[in-house]
């Protein structure tokens, strides 16, 4: 069977799985209640209102029966994180004190040569920058704005930040000079290909380079900041086979130490503030690039942390962004506080202006709630001295306040508005009851939130179409059930089935299966999940392994099944010469028909 897992030992594997209970993994981010033999929750992967995710924890898988999602942990830990598998047994390994052998399933696939050497490439370009930022005549002129900006040598160092010279052939020549392929190295994002004629020049030119690293360290894109104004301010690494914008937080390797500990995550806009924040002795900061917060990394910090501080940028785009970013936080159930920067400015320039002590305590510390934080970014949009303007800031707000479940909560805000626009508060929670009432007729039955989910009719869609299986495609799924829990029941399907399933992808899983029993491993679905390598047969494997099965199996059960799965083929072969009869007796050819008739007969006694 393929073990295709670059070079991670199984035992690493197997252990990893031990030692991450499905539960726990899976409870960090979802809400799971017991319900029968399974624990039910709201599904990560996609949207929805009644919960259609479940957890086996005696076979320690996890199955979604709206999107089709499932597998072990490890699969878990990937989807969530946006991990390659040899990152996720790695990481997992290192949260229990699993020993990984040095250079095991090298980070990033060890097995591809084209992703090995432009890491390569990175590092050496990264190290090259950053020597000439700090020691050469043409990175003078960068050091002294970086300088003029408040970076610390200290800073520079730790960042890795360089300078990437004016010139056309800085990097080309000296990746030239170690062998790279240059044609890989532009599709790396290195350099670029000469408009007109053959050739490569550099891509970053006369601009500060900000190296990114994914999570285990390793440099995977620049970013190349003007030096002073000008456009465009920063010029990035293309996505690539490294580098993917909306799986990367920037700064995680050095900021997932503090994370852990604290289980927040700070997160910024910009690089500059990210650096700034860390002089300040804020140790658990990330930014996204330039891009806003994708799902994929409300997934991640979800399985980082519990509490996210959103530090954007004061202006007007700063806090509509922080709007954005904040619900989708509040979407996976994340604590959520938003730092207010005052006039418009940026953490950066905070820092610079007022110290990192005040950075600390009036804008990290002094974070305030989201709901605080709406009614201000609200306010901001009307003209409160206008009658016309009040009355439209308070119906804006009490749509927020009214969401809000504690009736405490509700007070404060609602005293806090009466107090400052000279209103009553007795009206104020009067149409905030009203709007209350009016909220929950609204709300459709099943929903137990006041997100923007679906109705959950997407669930019920799918478990009734597979109710309605045509009865060897249950059969085929019934079996292997069976021969996940028993390596006898395996045998004998083997014995008297072999790969003649119906359906190919339950065909291939058999064949993994008998594999697996053949090496002689005991029946361990999450173990076996891992053995598949394949995206497809694994959600198709999980989702078989989730279906109520007798304890035990017998010959009788498995014949049963089995003779089943060999009638399909048989019943598509009469259904055709049914037809083919048909057509000969509207052809007249009776004698044809009367052939073909024998033939039927005989298959339906088999
Ligand atoms: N960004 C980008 N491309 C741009 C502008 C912005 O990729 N043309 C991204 C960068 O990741 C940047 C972030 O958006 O860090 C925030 O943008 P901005 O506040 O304009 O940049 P700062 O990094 O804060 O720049 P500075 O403080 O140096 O002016
Ligand atoms: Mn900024």
């Amino acid at each position: 069977m393929a073990s295709g897992h670059g070079n991670i030992p199984e035992e690493v594997i197997e252990s990893v799985l031990s030692r991450h209970d499905i539960v726990d993994t899976v409870g960090k981010v979802v809400h799971l209640t017991k319900r029968g033999k399974y624990l039910w929750g709201l599904c990560p992967f996609h949207s929805e209102s009644t919960p259609s995710f479940t957890v086996t924890p005696d076979r320690g898988v996890f199955h979604c029966f709206g999107c089709g999602m499932g597998g072990n942990a490890i699969k878990f830990r990937m989807e969530i994180e946006g991990l390659s598998f040899p990152e996720a047994v790695k990481i997992m390994a290192e949260e229990s004190d699993i020993p990984v052998p040095e250079g095991a399933g090298g980070i990033q696939s060890a097995h591809n040569p084209e992703i090995d050497r432009l890491l390569q490439a990175y590092e050496w370009s990264a190290k090259f920058y950053h020597y000439l930022l700090k020691n050469t005549e043409h990175g003078k002129a960068a050091m002294d704005y970086l300088r003029s900006r408040k970076f610390s040598d200290k800073m520079i160092d730790q960042f890795q930040i360089g300078f990437a010279p004016d010139r056309w052939d800085t990097l080309l020549q000296f990746l030239e000079r170690r062998n790279f392929d240059l044609a890989e190295m532009e599709r790396g994002g290195l350099l670029s290909a000469r408009s007109e004629g053959k050739g490569y020049i550099d891509r970053f030119r006369g601009r500060i380079i900000f190296p990114i690293a994914n999570r285990a360290g390793k440099v995977v894109a620049f970013a190349g900041r003007i030096l002073g104004e000008g456009q465009p301010k920063y010029i990035n690494s293309p996505e690539s086979k490294l580098f993917n914008k909306s799986r990367i937080l920037y700064n995680l390797h050095q900021s997932k130490a503090s994370i852990r500990k604290t289980r927040q995550i700070v997160l910024f806009e910009g690089y500059g503030d990210v650096i700034s924040a860390w002089e300040s002795g804020v140790h658990n900061g990330v930014a996204t690039m330039g891009t806003s917060l994708t799902e994929n990394h409300a997934s991640m910090i979800k399985a980082l942390a519990d509490e996210v501080v959103i530090a954007y940028d004061g202006d007007r785009a700063g806090q509509a962004a922080a709007m954005k970013t904040l619900s989708m936080l509040e979407a996976v159930d994340l604590r959520v506080k938003v730092a207010v920067l005052p006039g418009g400015m940026d953490p950066d320039e905070f820092v610079s202006e007022y110290g990192g002590e005040r950075f600390r305590e009036q804008i990290i510390e002094s974070a305030v709630s989201t709901v605080k934080f709406k009614l201000i970014y609200l306010k901001k949009n009307h003209i409160l001295l206008e009658e016309d303007g009040k009355i439209a800031y308070v119906k804006e707000a009490l749509q927020v306040i009214a969401s809000l479940h504690s009736s405490t909560e509700r007070e404060v805000y609602l005293k806090e508005i009466a107090s400052e626009l000279e209103l009553s508060y007795d009206s104020l929670k009067q149409d905030c009851n009203l709007l209350r009432a009016s909220m929950q007729k609204n709300i459709p039955e099943g929903d137990n939130n006041d997100k923007r989910w679906n109705n959950g009719r997407h669930k019920k869609g799918r478990i009734q179409a597979r109710a309605l299986l045509p009865a060897y495609h249950s059969a085929e799924r019934s079996l292997l059930s069976l021969m996940f829990q028993d390596g006898d029941a395996a045998t004998y399907v083997n014995e008297h089935l072999g790969e003649d399933f119906n359906i190919d992808d339950h065909a291939a899983i058999a064949a993994y299966l008998y594999a697996y029993y053949a090496q002689g491993k005991q029946p361990d679905i999450s173990r076996f999940l891992s053995s598949l390598q394949d995206d497809r047969l694994e959600k198709v494997a999980a989702s078989i392994s989730m279906m109520e099965s007798p304890p035990d199996w017998s010959p009788q059960v498995l014949d049963d099944y089995i003779r089943e799965v060999r009638k399909y083929p048989v019943q598509r072969m009469m259904d055709k010469k049914r037809e083919e009869m048909i057509e000969a007796e509207k052809a007249g050819d009776f004698l044809r028909a009367a052939q073909i008739a024998s033939e039927i007969i005989a298959l339906d006694r088999q």
